[in-house]
């Protein structure tokens, strides 16, 4: 029997269905509400709205909960590999042998760039952000390669074409902000590899592949390939409801991560870090000016809008962190990121603290993102490149949700206007 909640409004009492979803999370489906009452909710931030239906990924901001079709991302972390994650995340399972070698061999295919590609990277500004330019190489996909949306086989070419060359346009941007000679492709390599070859191989010194980086790198991609109705990803639906074609839905979801507040916040934890260690701030001096509501200085890395407990993708980060640094001491004679230690200094300063701990306030997963990053030898301003190249199976499994959901409508909502009432124009000769 469908549950009913109750609203009553200048003496009048109106039903609204209550909807329950697979994990238990109720909601009040309002959607004939401005029908029937005439009003609106009002709700800025959308913290208590709910966007969308959704059967792919599950979260438990209280419990700190975290999975994909079903799967902990625990168990993902640990027995996955980014590519498996991503078909997972697109086709609703885990592929078989022959699936996941068609998937591969397609990844490979696709790899390469159209080279007239690279005249457009040439005129950036070699000062350009590697976030903008990603954004706009994708939306500029479209002039060169077809959509194909009408068959299944063919929408799964267009994503998979873009996962392929998402990573290829990631490292090209890094290889031409450096002025170095771009590296192609080798089929031989797996996803993660073939990206850490791109980015560090180079004419006079070979990149030797080291297979830990390489699983520390799928390990972080898996971490960021999808957190449901995210900035970003909310972001990829509503461009994509106006019916625009992937490319400039997933171009608008690269902008939206562009933030420090959203994926921008791996940069600006490694900033925050670097900022605490050069202007020789105390731990609790740090700690101090975050809580402070007139200083701009925040805990980056810390808080998130639905984890009220430890983000179980940093618990993750946390221990790759142990394993990249591991190896970045022996390579470099015992000299590890200082970095680090601040990190945990401060999380453990932080997660003692009143103020912390009644705002609920716990690390999220770029607060040791960036320092696996940094030790994997990726400049600061890639980071969110990155993630963008992580999250994009996610973007893609939402954008196809949403285009073949029947209850699709554009996204319009609405607003309470606060504005001049009636004002009449006034010509320019008799203002003031
Ligand atoms: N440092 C200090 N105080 C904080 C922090 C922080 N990192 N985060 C939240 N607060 C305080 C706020 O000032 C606010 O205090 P108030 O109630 O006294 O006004 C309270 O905690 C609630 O914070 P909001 O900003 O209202 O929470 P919201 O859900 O809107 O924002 C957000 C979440 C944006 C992630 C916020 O916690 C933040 O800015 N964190 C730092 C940036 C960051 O790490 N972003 C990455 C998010 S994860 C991701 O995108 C992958």
């Amino acid at each position: 029997m469908t549950q009913h909640a109750t609203l009553t409004i200048d003496g009048k009492t109106f039903q609204l269905p209550v909807i329950t979803g697979s994990e238990g999370e109720r909601a009040i489906d309002i959607r004939a509400l401005r029908r029937e009452t005439g009003l609106i909710t009002f709700d800025p931030g959308f913290g208590s709205t709910g966007s969308c239906a959704s059967a792919i990924t599950f979260m438990d901001g209280e419990r700190g909960i975290l999975r994909y079709r079903g799967i902990p991302i625990e168990q993902l972390a640990e027995k996955s590999t980014f590519v498996e994650t991503a078909y997972l995340l697109i086709t609703g399972k885990l592929p078989n042998r022959e699936e996941l070698t068609r998937t591969s061999v397609m990844l490979n295919d696709f790899s390469l760039l159209h080279e007239d590609l690279k005249f457009f990277y040439q005129n950036y500004p070699s000062k350009a952000h590697p976030m903008g330019i990603l954004s706009a190489m994708v939306n500029t996909m479209r002039s060169f390669y077809p959509e194909l949306i009408d068959l299944e086989e063919e929408i799964s070419k267009t994503f998979l074409r873009l996962i392929s060359k998402v990573r290829t346009m990631a490292a090209m941007a890094y290889k031409i902000s450096k002025g170095h000679k771009t590296v192609y492709p080798r089929p031989n390599y797996s996803y993660g590899a073939n990206f850490l070859h791109m980015m560090f191989d180079n004419p006079v010194i070979p990149y030797e592949m080291d297979y830990d980086m390489v699983q520390a790198l799928n390990v972080f991609w898996i971490l960021h390939a999808d957190h449901e109705q995210n900035c970003s990803t909310a972001a990829v639906r509503v461009v994509g409801s106006g019916q625009v074609n992937v490319y400039a839905a997933i171009s608008a979801g690269i902008s939206a991560l562009w933030g420090p507040l959203h994926g921008g916040a791996n940069q600006a934890v490694i900033q925050m870090l670097e900022q605490i260690q050069n202007e020789g701030l105390t731990i609790a001096q740090a700690i101090a000016r975050a809580k402070k509501k007139d200083d701009p200085f925040k805990l980056m890395g810390f808080g998130h809008r639905v984890y009220k407990t430890y983000d179980p993708r940093a618990k993750i980060m946390k221990k790759m962190c142990d394993l990249v640094l591991k190896k970045q001491r022996l390579n470099s004679n015992g000299q590890g990121d200082t970095l680090l230690d601040i990190a945990m200094e401060l999380e453990n300063a932080a997660l003692q603290d009143s103020y912390f701990q009644e705002k609920n306030l716990y690390p999220n997963v770029d607060f040791y993102s960036g320092i696996v990053l940094r030790a994997m030898g990726i400049p600061t301003n890639m980071f969110t490149v990155m993630f963008a190249i992580g999250r994009l199976p996610g973007w893609l499994a939402q954008w196809q949700e949403d285009s073949q959901d029947p209850m699709r409508k554009i996204s319009r909502p609405r607003q309470i206007y606060t504005g001049e009432t009636l004002t009449d124009y006034i010509p320019i000769d008799e203002r003031e």
